[in-house]
């Protein structure tokens, strides 16, 4: 294989596995973390090298890949003064993998391609579990000739890499994902409650009807837990909300009506006030048992 020198910025829950699987398929791999204890943790774990800002990391790569938090830390870490930016050579490329609005994707490509920079909005779907097992899907949003290049970079932690159409398609599609998810896991809830409430036992009714139409990820993978009220791990309400409300704005924008999601997000808002914003967004089912 190819070694190339890349740079991982963001070594959270998804970035640590993430950089780990680059470092395993023989890539010269430095990172940077906010935090600098996570960066010499995973460098005594993986090998290679770690910086102190995300200049220093990408400086010389051929490749940046981020995964931080929000649009904020987007803009910090990638446009900032010690930003990836300043420091990528020109016909580099930077790859992020945060999920974001499509406007910051936008503006970060307009940024990259000033300084003679690629730049594609890649969010993932599939959770610890997927960033772990290296099968993440990746949706990507970018110009042609940028994404072909990168696509056997992003492979080596994915099951599915896409690219959606131009800067900010990436993030679009995340959105659809996320919109998707919020109206199911309250469907899902709704079910699970029912099926206690009518004294049935819920993880055979499951199991049942997940072999039929009603099943999904969520079902199958949430769909247990659920019913024995265990939300300590998984995708955090905190998050979702910071995801929901990049739909909502965007909807906004283009004219979609998102009644379920805006309701939803109020329910995941119940959930904050409730000190539950760290659970897993399967918690939903909680506000049903509690009476609401
Ligand atoms: N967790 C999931 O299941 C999942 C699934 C799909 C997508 N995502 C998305 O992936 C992104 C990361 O999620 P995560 O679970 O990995 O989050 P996380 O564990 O909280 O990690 C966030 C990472 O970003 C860094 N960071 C945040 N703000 C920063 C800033 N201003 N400057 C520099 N570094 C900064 C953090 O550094 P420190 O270590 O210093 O805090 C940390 O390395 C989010 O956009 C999330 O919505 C998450």
């Amino acid at each position: 294989m190819d070694s190339k020198t890349v740079a991982f910025l963001g070594l959270g829950v998804m970035g640590y596995p993430m950089a780990g699987h680059l470092a395993g398929a023989g890539h010269r791999v430095c990172v940077y973390n906010r935090t600098p204890a996570k960066a010499a943790r995973w460098v005594e774990q993986h090998g290679g090298r770690s910086a102190a800002t995300p200049a220093a990391a990408a400086a010389g790569a051929e490749f940046v890949l981020m995964c931080v938090g929000n649009d904020d830390d987007v803009r910090a870490v990638a446009l900032g003064a010690d930003g990836a930016l300043s420091a990528m050579k020109p016909g580099a490329v930077l790859v992020d993998h945060t999920t974001a609005s499509a406007a910051v994707a936008r503006e970060v490509h307009a940024a990259a391609a000033a300084a003679g920079v690629g730049f594609l909005d890649a969010p993932v779907s599939g959770g610890q579990a997927g960033a772990e097992n290296g099968k993440l899907t990746i949706m990507v949003g970018g110009d042609d000739a940028v994404y072909a290049r990168a696509e056997t970079t992003l492979a080596h932690y994915a099951r599915a890499v896409t690219l959606m159409g131009g800067p900010g398609s990436g993030q679009l599609t995340k959105m659809v994902n996320q919109i998707c998810i919020a109206g199911l896991l309250q469907a899902l809830s709704e079910g699970v409650n029912f099926a206690t409430r009518a004294g049935l036992d819920a993880d055979r009714v499951l199991d049942v009807i997940s072999k039929g139409a009603a099943q999904s990820w969520q079902m199958e993978n949430r769909g247990g837990t659920m019913a024995s009220d265990k939300f300590d791990f998984g995708f955090a309400v905190d998050w979702m909300r910071k995801d929901l409300a990049i739909c909502i704005a965007e909807a906004r924008s283009n004219g979609a009506l998102l009644p379920m999601t805006a309701l939803v997000d109020q329910f995941y808002a119940a959930l904050q006030a409730r000190g539950g914003g760290r659970w897993d967004t399967s918690s939903l089912v909680r506000l049903l048992r509690d009476g609401g």
